[in-house]
């Protein structure tokens, strides 16, 4: 198996795993010094082309954005999400796998769970590339926000359906909004790692969106804890700039490039 999912999986009930997103070089930079994971998330429809969701955003767009992280990573696990639409079928989720895994030069995928797909994890990993699962809240398939685990109904469903992805060969499984119950039982009941977001600290590890930290995407839902309001700075910034040009203080003392 490949040494950064090996060491990934080394660290379940040993240390905590690390993770956030990046869809960028300069952002991808900084989460590679830090996270054991750097996930290409989907979620960079809504973070930065301002979708109302997760649905339309394509595998050539995903690409593009992943590229660009590779370029910033040298040491953590880059994940990059499927794109909704782009793994309905086991051959068509196949070929879009190996697209963004040879051109991406990633180290795996992640796809989200419909409780049907499992087929499509086994058919990726028999193609040799790790797939990460996710369950609970997966904004490609659910219309509607709601934490999932609350009843008994809805957590065996759940503790099922990360078994059976497991069962299917993913390498470790985000659950997304899931009671702290369900986190608990499933993360003791797999092998590989969960990692968690709004599912408290009984998973193995915790991913946010990096935006969301750092104040700059607007987005607060109770789970995401702001470590800086880079809003307010960058607007402080420009605000200043804006004066400045209009003032003529800048560029004065800065036509270095021209000679006296
Ligand atoms: O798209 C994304 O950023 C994600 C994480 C929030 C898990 O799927």
């Amino acid at each position: 198996m490949f040494k950064k999912i090996k060491d990934i999986l080394k660290k379940k009930n040993k240390s905590k795993i690390v993770c956030l997103t990046a869809y960028s070089t300069n952002i991808a930079k900084i989460t590679d010094k830090y996270c054991d994971i750097t996930l290409v998330g989907d979620s960079l429809a809504n973070v930065l082309y301002g979708m109302k969701d997760t649905h339309r955003v394509d595998l050539q767009t995903i690409i593009q954005h992943s590229i660009s992280v590779r370029k910033g990573i040298k040491k953590s696990l880059m994940v990059v999400d499927m794109p909704k639409g782009s793994y309905k079928t086991p051959s068509q989720a196949k070929k879009n796998a190996k697209k963004i895994y040879y051109k991406t030069n990633c180290d795996a995928v992640k796809i989200e769970s419909n409780n049907k797909n499992f087929k499509i994890i086994k058919e990726i990993i028999k193609a040799k590339i790790p797939v990460m699962g996710h369950i609970g809240y997966t904004p490609q398939f659910k219309k509607k926000f709601k934490v999932e685990g609350k009843n008994s109904k809805e957590m065996k469903k759940l503790i099922a359906e990360a078994i059976s992805i497991e069962k299917a060969g993913a390498f470790s499984i985000v659950l997304e909004c899931v009671t702290p119950n369900a986190a608990k039982i499933i993360s003791k009941v797999l092998k590989i790692p969960t990692i968690g977001i709004g599912s408290s600290s009984f998973c193995d590890g915790q991913i946010l969106v990096t935006d969301d930290i750092l104040g700059l995407s607007g987005f607060y839902p109770r789970f995401v804890k702001k470590y800086v309001d880079l809003n307010s700075i960058i607007e402080k910034a420009i605000k200043k700039y804006s004066k400045e040009v209009k003032s003529t203080i800048f560029p004065k003392g800065r036509n270095f490039l021209y000679g006296k």
